[in-house]
């Protein structure tokens, strides 16, 4: 049976060929051992320069210096959180974060004596901006959100948001692990300070890949959480002052960034607009048909105001069951459970249940939305 995979909002499952194809002689052909960590020079070591520059094009991001690499959103989170706030201060987030923020802020909480808010979010994920002026006090620092909830697909007001945040003297953090390369993200437009991004989503890069990027002057705020070796300043003992090494301490992952370098190249060709506009043009087919059927769609429910997942809770069997029957009799696959995001699931009302979460991308055909739906109807008439 051939598999249809629509979980693309966990990772991507292929990527364009551009990018094997590249991964592929990067590992059959290289030279280079390591930026900084070799005696001669490779042009092959440019790589890191040309990242760096493709990331800050694709973002809007004024200074490519100002580009970080981690092994993903999750350790870039981890770094700028931990490295911004200090006891006594205070932290927003939205009550549909996942758990690569809702976590770091509850071990802040619990450990460091670091007070954190979440902003209550409305059962289909939306947001109120009026909301955050009342939770803002004197000893707020940091406003953290998802650009778009994983279980509810739901895009939040992150720009108006921010302005208000930035205007009280909050650092602002946008997480677009959802969002990155199913949405055009422009960092300064959407006043973000900090901007978080993964690689192996919707930017087409392989696992173990993303990083963060800071505007001007802002990593004078975030102390160091992670040293080690960077091949510059070897003498001391101090990690490096300078960016980018101040924040990349060990090997890079080469391979990573090379593969997400050129999935985000592949992005810029295609236009993450027209991208967007297929990707909508699937949901709503989708939301279309799941409309007539027993089940419970979580969400805003409008393409446009959401990226392209949709998570459904079926009225007569539990949800686990379904998505194990669109494996086992269709091929396939969804994603059921909590989505690491239980904060989510509680303010949709789902936290009992959990949810069968359909997501798209870029190389998800009409053909395979169609089959979804009628195995959906098969499994629920
Ligand atoms: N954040 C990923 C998901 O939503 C893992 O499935």
């Amino acid at each position: 049976m051939k598999t249809i995979y629509l979980n693309h909002a966990a990772t991507s499952n292929r990527r364009p060929g551009e990018v094997i194809d590249k991964v592929c002689r990067y590992l059959q052909e290289n030279n280079a051992v390591s930026p900084n960590r070799s005696f001669f020079h490779s042009p092959d070591m440019d790589f890191m320069v040309q990242a760096r520059e493709r990331v800050a094009t694709f973002f809007h991001a004024s200074n490519p210096d100002k580009v970080i690499f981690t092994s993903g959103a999750t350790m870039a989170l981890n770094m700028v959180l931990y490295g911004l706030l200090k006891p006594g201060d205070h932290v927003i987030a939205t009550s549909v974060e996942h758990n690569a923020v809702a976590r770091p802020l509850h071990f802040l909480e619990k450990h460091r004596g670091i007070d954190v808010t979440f902003l209550a979010c409305e059962k289909d994920g939306s947001l109120n901006p009026q909301n955050l002026l009342p939770a803002i006090t004197s000893k707020s620092k940091v406003l953290v959100m998802t650009h778009a909830s994983n279980v509810l697909g739901t895009i939040l007001p992150v720009s108006d948001c921010f302005q208000v945040a930035r205007k009280l003297g909050l650092t602002t953090v946008l997480d677009t692990a959802q969002t990155a390369g199913f949405l055009p993200i422009n960092m300064e437009k959407m006043n973000a300070d900090v901007l978080i991004f993964t690689g192996h989503k919707g930017l087409l890069g392989l696992s173990g890949t993303g990083g963060f990027l800071l505007n001007e002057g802002i990593e004078e705020k975030i102390s160091v959480t992670l040293t080690g070796g960077t091949g510059s300043r070897s003498l001391s003992l101090e990690q490096p002052g300078f960016l980018p090494d101040k924040y990349e301490a060990g090997t890079p992952n080469a391979t990573g960034i090379i593969s997400l370098d050129c999935g985000i190249g592949w992005l810029l060709e295609q236009g993450v607009e027209s991208l967007q506009r297929r990707e909508q043009e699937l949901i709503r087919q989708f939301l279309e048909e799941a409309g007539k059927l027993p089940l419970k769609i979580l969400g805003a429910c409008q393409a446009e105001n959401s990226v392209p997942l949709v998570s459904v809770l079926p009225l007569s069997i539990p949800p686990e069951m379904l998505s194990e029957r669109l494996y086992q009799e269709f091929g396939i696959i969804t994603r059921c459970g909590l989505h690491c995001a239980p904060l989510a699931h509680q303010t949709a009302g789902t936290l009992d249940t959990g949810a069968v979460r359909f997501s798209f991308g870029w190389n998800t055909e009409s053909e395979e939305v169609i089959a979804a739906v009628r195995a959906l109807y098969e499994i629920l008439r």
